[in-house]
């Protein structure tokens, strides 16, 4: 029993800590679409294009039970086109914008996400069925994915960069503060310790990996068996192999490259 994860980047893998914490019976298969990175920036039909492609090889392959696309710049547009071509199960990864109206207090949430997830018909659709009561902001971040991955993997990054592109999910109005900001890209988890240490004022930062794992392993349904025979978990990257500080990194997430 297989579980293929798929993501541009490594930000795939805050989602993939929390499958391995709820289902370490599985076995797992990290797919990175790194020749491609970022996909925010990327026009949608081509990148349908690219993903669905991609998305088949990897299935005929690997033939996993089910798939986590753990992007949400992905999830919020190719998920229809994957359920209709594939029979095993898909969860995707899209803003938490219900959850956040209802954690709300002053009314005021952000959404930070890539550019593309912002400009989504899906992530518009989720405003307004589940948070037309709120006032929500959308932050299309153009550099935050990658400085995640250069975080990740122990490189410098310039907060100052990072503290402008943040800046806009604050706002104050009419007495009311943002309280809640969306972790809408699986990256930014990776950077919310500098997130918090660089806001204006404290929010709830909500980043529904937990979710996602949960209604994964809700429709992974039970495992078939539970054997002894390691089968190692893999990472497998659309441009090779990776170079070593990487293939580090990873082995830290129990994952093979
Ligand atoms: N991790 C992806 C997401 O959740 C975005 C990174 C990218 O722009 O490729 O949206």
């Amino acid at each position: 029993m297989s579980i293929l994860v798929f993501d541009s980047g490594i930000g795939g893998l805050s989602v993939l800590r929390e499958l391995r914490v709820l289902m370490p019976e599985r076995r797992i298969i990290y797919a990175v679409d790194d020749a491609a990175f970022p996909y925010g920036d990327w026009g949608e039909a081509a990148l349908i294009a690219r993903m669905d492609n991609l998305l088949a090889d990897l299935i005929e392959r690997h033939k996993p039970d089910l798939v986590v696309i753990a992007c949400n710049t992905a999830s919020t547009l190719i998920l229809p086109v994957l359920r209709s071509r594939h029979e095993i199960p898909f969860v995707g990864t899209v803003p938490a914008i219900k959850p956040a109206a209802g954690r709300t207090f002053t009314g005021q949430i952000s959404v930070l996400a890539t550019p593309g997830t912002v400009k989504r018909d899906y992530t518009r659709n989720l405003i307004g069925e589940f948070a037309t009561k709120v006032n929500v902001r959308l932050i299309g971040a153009t550099r935050l994915a990658a400085m995640a991955e250069a975080y990740m993997l122990r490189q410098p990054v310039d907060e100052a960069i990072i503290r402008e592109e943040i800046a806009p999910c604050f706002l104050d109005q009419y007495g009311a503060r943002t309280d809640v900001v969306v972790l809408a890209c699986t990256h930014y988890p990776f950077l919310v310790n500098v997130f918090r240490r660089l806001a204006p004022w404290p929010v709830d930062w909500l980043d529904p990996a937990e979710a996602i794992a949960r209604r994964a392993m809700y429709l992974a349904g039970d495992a078939q068996e539970i054997t002894e025979e390691t089968i190692e978990d893999i990472a497998i990257f659309t441009s090779g192999t990776p170079a070593a500080p990487m293939r580090r990194l990873l082995a830290g997430f129990g994952l093979k490259c």
